[in-house]
């Protein structure tokens, strides 16, 4: 049933899939703001409201302290490292760091969505100075149609400028040819010694197997690489792990860790939704 809702609503550009999201979550928004007698903050940050969440399900907030629990623990980020956070959304990453990032630590999000980025603007940047955000006009079919390729995009900052960085469920919705791309812009613009967590989708034979009849199967094939949707490619793409390894390797990470997820319903032991991997 999932599946086929989804491939209605990927039937729809992707600006009238926000338009669809908003009218359909009013109901929701409208009692959300009633509960919370206005829309519910975070560190004096105002939240969005369900319907405006474009970039995915689950709990914004929740999510969100969970990861910054995850780029402690798994990649040692300290209070004063400056960070580069790709593809930033709607400020998921960004707001629960608000009141863990201290001087002179600095914050740096890049996002293809124009509306995502002055929304973080208006709701972060004016609050906390130091949270910057900015515009980059690359196409993503599921995100927006005008643009360049992100396969040849350079990363507006220079070399080793941040600390750590991280890229949470964008990789899920990237071609090979631009994440090997922006694992080698990720490792131009990180100092030496730098991490970087990122998300996917590994599309091992255990992963593909497990998730068969699942709202997370992948049955389109293009090469060695998985998609969800034959028309939308951006929706959800999943690589195997040998060749996210090797492209690593090529792009000049030396450590690629793996921390296995549990979105194909795979047994043993997982540690988020999606497979978190650590490159440094
Ligand atoms: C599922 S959302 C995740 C957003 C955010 N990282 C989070 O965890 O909440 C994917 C995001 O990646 C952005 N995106 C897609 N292609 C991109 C690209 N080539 N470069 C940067 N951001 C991109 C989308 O606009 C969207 O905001």
């Amino acid at each position: 049933m999932k599946r086929i809702l989804r491939g209605i609503f990927y039937a729809f550009g992707p600006r009238a899939r926000r338009v669809v999201r908003r009218i359909t979550f009013a109901p929701m928004d409208l009692l959300s703001l009633l509960r919370h007698g206005g829309r519910p903050r975070y560190n004096g940050i105002p939240l969005p409201l369900p319907g405006e969440i474009f970039t995915g399900g689950g709990d914004f907030l929740e999510n969100g302290l969970i990861f910054k629990a995850y780029f402690q623990t798994l990649g040692g980020l300290q209070p004063q490292e400056t960070v580069l956070d790709i593809g930033s959304g709607l400020g998921r990453m960004a707001i629960p760091l608000t009141d863990f990032l201290t001087a002179p630590a600095e914050y740096h999000g890049f996002d293809v969505v124009a509306s995502a980025v002055d929304d973080c603007r208006q709701r972060i940047s004016m609050r906390f100075p130091q949270f910057h955000f900015q515009h980059v006009s690359l196409v993503n079919d599921l995100y927006t149609l005008e643009g360049a390729s992100a396969d040849r995009f350079s990363f507006p900052y220079s070399e080793n400028q941040f600390d750590f960085a991280w890229a949470t469920s964008v990789f899920t919705h990237m071609e090979r040819a631009e994440v090997q791309n922006y694992l080698r812009e990720a490792r131009r613009v990180l100092k030496p010694g730098g991490r970087f967590l990122a998300t996917f989708f590994l599309t091992d034979e255990e992963a593909l197997s497990c998730a068969k009849g699942s709202a997370y199967e992948f049955n389109v094939q293009r090469g060695e690489d998985w998609y969800m949707d034959a028309e939308v490619k951006g929706a959800n793409v999943g690589f195997t792990p040998e060749n996210l390894k090797r492209w690593a390797e090529e792009a000049g990470w030396t450590e690629t860790r793996i921390h296995l997820g549990r979105w194909s319903g795979r047994s043993g032991q997982t540690t988020d939704f999606q497979d978190i991997v650590v490159f440094s």
